[in-house]
């Protein structure tokens, strides 16, 4: 007997397949949304704290570098709640677990590692759009990417060339 191809491989996208595939990629769009989300008042409580724990001869630097970058974060923060409400979501109201620490160094590393983490949400985010044919959140997401990847080269040039 020939078996169809998505007998032979389970794994064979077939139409009913697909269908199922786009129900659960909604699904699954939004509840990445909402870790994204829940990352990003990760990131305005993280760099509010940092802004005030910062000592030393830099303090006033590193806390004003970390409150320019809670704006940015508070309006991606925006986009994705409202984003959420318009595609039939709840916007999630918990916060991925914070790291605090008082040495300046490491605010930078943490902030640089979350920064990486990211970038690589939001392009699994982009596919996950660009799949389900949701063209302007794709863009939009690409522009959270521009934002997040001028943080991240932000704190790579800072930490470049630190000292002490
Ligand atoms: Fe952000
Ligand atoms: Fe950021």
């Amino acid at each position: 007997m020939r078996l169809r191809p998505e007998q032979a491989n389970p794994n064979f996208p077939s139409k009913t397949r697909r269908n199922h595939d786009m129900a659960t990629t909604m699904e699954t769009l939004l509840a990445g949304l909402n870790r994204d989300l829940a990352a990003e008042y990760q990131a305005i409580i993280t760099y509010r704290s940092f802004a005030s724990l910062a000592t030393g001869p830099y303090r006033q630097e590193i806390r004003q570098f970390f409150e320019e970058e809670i704006p940015d974060e508070l309006d991606h923060a925006r986009f994705l709640a409202d984003k959420i409400v318009a595609l039939g979501g709840t916007p999630t109201t918990e916060v991925a677990p914070i790291a605090l620490t008082r040495n300046n160094r490491e605010m930078l590393e943490i902030a640089h590692k979350a920064e990486s983490e990211t970038i690589e949400r939001y392009e699994e985010r982009v596919r996950m759009a660009d799949e389900l044919g949701l063209t302007a959140l794709k863009v939009r997401l690409e522009d959270l990417i521009v934002d997040e990847t001028d943080h991240k080269e932000e704190i790579e040039r800072r930490l470049k060339n630190w000292k002490g």
